[in-house]
């Protein structure tokens, strides 16, 4: 089915990628991005945005085309159709890029960041965040810009506070080998799959949990089957757009320029919209039944993952990333 999708979608991509733009008298070009995410998520509203100053920075030369709710694939499957130039770009969660690239595991630590206030600062202002996102082009894809994710929380049918609340539990986590054992060391267990696959695995009692920030945990309906969403902040980890390298050495100079210009308002925007989204997420789900816990021993869990890291920080190209992350932590 998903197949037969793509090759429609691919069919009209061709007829549609150079459409004369009237006004101009010239030819638009329509850069497809594929998203897991719901319409209306920051994401989305975010690269909408970009596509529209990327459109007025270059004279109506380009127009994005959002596909929301995984319908060209899973993130791996739609990162490949990106390295590949059958997709132009598409949002994608950090694990799926750190299977490339050892120093983007970092961000899979969990309680790495202090808060998103110092996500951001680092991804605003270290010196090393563009020649890590350079390491990925040999991969035959480019980093435009990072996104927020928020930060994750653990939810299930029973509130978790503490280590002893998580003992035993299956949690479904994304394919990450760091995810798996952040768990061990929380006393759990990860059950990796991809995000379409959640739902049900929690409805037939494949797994007793998951964990995901306010608006995933809200878009998915998680809350239906999983009503306690438990703030164990364990990991603030972000999302990437990534598009096709050889498709940005095509551009011009100029072209690049505008396009990050697009991509630095676009990640604004996205900041912007994520805190406000966020609680009208949690007022969603407080109305569709969920409880949301907030006395969690998060000091426990935090103190619990310190073996991870220093296990983790032995590896120079995490390391290179956690001291530039601590660089920019403002606590003492
Ligand atoms: C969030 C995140 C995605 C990630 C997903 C998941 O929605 O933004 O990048 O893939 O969670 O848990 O799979």
């Amino acid at each position: 089915m998903k197949r037969i999708l793509i090759l429609c979608f691919l069919a009209a991509a061709v007829l549609s990628a150079c459409s004369p733009s009237k006004e101009q008298g010239q030819k638009t070009k329509v850069w497809n991005v594929a998203s897991i995410q719901v319409d209306g998520h920051p994401q989305n509203e975010a690269v909408k945005k970009m596509g529209e100053i990327f459109g007025q920075l270059t004279n109506g030369r380009y127009r994005f085309e959002v596909f929301p709710n995984e319908l060209l694939g899973p993130q791996r499957e739609t990162l490949e159709q990106v390295q590949y130039g059958i997709i132009e770009m598409a949002i994608m969660g950090n694990p799926n890029v750190s299977s490339f690239e050892d120093g983007f595991l970092t961000f899979e630590m969990p309680f790495l960041f202090d808060d998103e206030a110092h996500q951001r600062r680092f991804f605003t202002t270290s010196p090393l965040v563009e020649k890590l996102f350079a390491r990925t082009e040999k991969y035959n894809f480019k980093i435009v810009t990072y996104f927020t994710a928020g930060t994750r929380n653990m939810y299930a049918k029973k509130p978790i506070r503490n280590l002893a609340d998580l003992k035993g539990m299956k949690i479904r986590t994304a394919e990450s080998d760091t995810y798996a054992k952040m768990m061990k060391a929380l006393g759990g267990a990860a059950t990796p799959m991809s995000f379409g696959e959640v739902f049900t695995a929690i409805q037939s009692g494949v797994v007793d949990g998951a964990e995901n920030n306010e608006a995933s945990y809200s878009s998915t309906k998680h809350y239906e089957i999983a009503p306690y969403y438990s703030y164990t902040r364990h990991l603030i980890v972000p999302d990437y757009l990534i598009m096709n390298k050889k498709l940005y050495d095509s551009l011009s100079a100029q072209d690049k320029q505008a396009l990050a210009e697009a991509a630095r308002q676009a990640a604004d925007y996205e900041v912007e919209l994520w805190q406000k989204d966020a609680q009208e997420r949690l007022a969603q789900v407080k109305e569709g039944g969920a409880t949301i816990v907030y006395d969690v021993d998060s000091k426990a869990l935090q103190k619990a993952v310190v073996p991870l890291h220093e296990e983790l920080t032995q590896n120079p190209e995490i390391k290179e990333v956690y001291d530039a992350v601590k660089a920019t932590s403002e606590l003492k």
